[in-house]
């Protein structure tokens, strides 16, 4: 069982503090466990130039182009049976970074795209080498650990919540949750022994979740939540009666009973969310039928396409090159 754990702080810092406290925990349950710090690595921005998907479409592997520090992540992701990924809040958000190992994570390996072109090598008869590689399709969980330096909470909203974003395209399952704010008060996490027994009890629960079936894993967060598939508490408010998580994708009736607030979410919706295989196959059929929409429409309306856009050629781009620094 390997579990691997990534800071993106600043080296030796608070995100390195926590995250090391989890995976020496995990070790102790018997995982082999690999540390990266991605402050100054180079992890560049998808550009979304296809290439990845033009290369597995032709039967290579899904890898992308860009010449940087992402396949030493990708690499060592693809081993991890577990992971824990602590990040800065910046901005109330995690930092950049985190996204942009996200966004390269995001299409090129989503479960349902790996699973349809595993399928299609399959039954072309390829060989072991030609297939996709075995590990895009193995189940891992997550730990999750936010580190914001506010005082305040609410100086922490959009943290946690977007570290979500890091499990669903490749169907990582999240286990557990903390928000750690308050670092300028705590000066060191060290200091907070409460804090470092909790962190790790998360390094032990990623290590117990390791092998059991994915809908089975057990949440170990403290808050359960209102949402029972991420157990976060955030909703987009549709209407009078209706929310959506936007970290799962689903619809679901909010219910008031005095003080007490529930949201209940049908079988179909949960068996549909981001977080569940049908719910990713879904968005994958989405994207193949707006595909062959737009090379249809390209083919029958390029012409008129390039005449509707060239009064916007008035806006010109502003050209670096030309900036001196004051
Ligand atoms: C650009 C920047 C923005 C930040 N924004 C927030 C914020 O919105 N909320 C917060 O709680 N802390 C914020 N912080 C503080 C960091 O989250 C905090 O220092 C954290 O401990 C950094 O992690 P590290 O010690 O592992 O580098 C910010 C720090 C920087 C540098």
């Amino acid at each position: 069982m390997k579990v691997l754990g990534i800071s993106f702080g600043r080296k030796g810092q608070n995100c390195d503090i926590v995250c090391k406290q989890a995976l020496l925990a995990a070790k102790k349950s018997g995982a082999e466990v690999e540390f990266i710090n991605t402050c100054h690595l180079n992890i560049d921005r998808c550009t979304g130039c296809g290439a990845c998907d033009r290369r597995m479409e032709k039967g290579g592997p899904c890898r992308c182009v860009i010449k940087d520090d992402f396949p030493f992540l990708e690499e060592h992701i693809l081993e991890a049976d577990g992971i824990i990924l602590s990040a800065p809040v910046y901005v109330l958000g995690p930092v950049g970074q985190f996204k942009n190992l996200t966004d390269r994570l995001g299409p090129s390996h989503d479960r349902a795209y790996m699973m349809q072109q595993q399928q299609k090598r399959m039954a072309e008869g390829k060989t072991k080498e030609e297939l996709m590689d075995e590990r895009l399709f193995k189940d891992r969980f997550l730990g999750l650990i936010s580190v914001g330096g506010a005082r305040t909470e609410n100086w922490t909203s959009l943290g946690l919540l977007n570290m979500h974003l890091f499990a669903p395209s490749m169907q990582m399952t999240v286990v557990d949750q903390m928000n750690v704010y308050g670092m300028g008060d705590r000066v060191s996490p060290v200091l907070d022994e409460r804090l470092m027994e909790r962190l790790a009890a998360m390094g032990e629960h990623v290590a117990a979740s390791v092998g059991t079936p994915r809908e089975e894993a057990k949440w170990y967060g403290d808050d359960k939540g209102l949402c029972p598939v991420c157990h976060n508490r955030t909703f987009t408010i549709k209407d009078a009666r209706h929310v959506e998580c936007p970290i799962c994708g689903m619809y679901g009736e909010l219910k008031l009973q005095g003080e007490d607030v529930r949201v209940e979410f049908s079988p179909e919706q949960i068996a549909q969310c981001r977080y569940r295989t049908q719910g990713v196959i879904d968005h994958r059929n989405e994207i193949d039928s707006m595909t062959k929409r737009c090379i249809r429409v390209i083919r029958e309306q390029g012409e008129q396409i390039k005449e509707l856009l060239k009064p916007l050629d008035e806006i010109q781009e502003l050209d670096r090159k030309e900036f001196t620094e004051k």
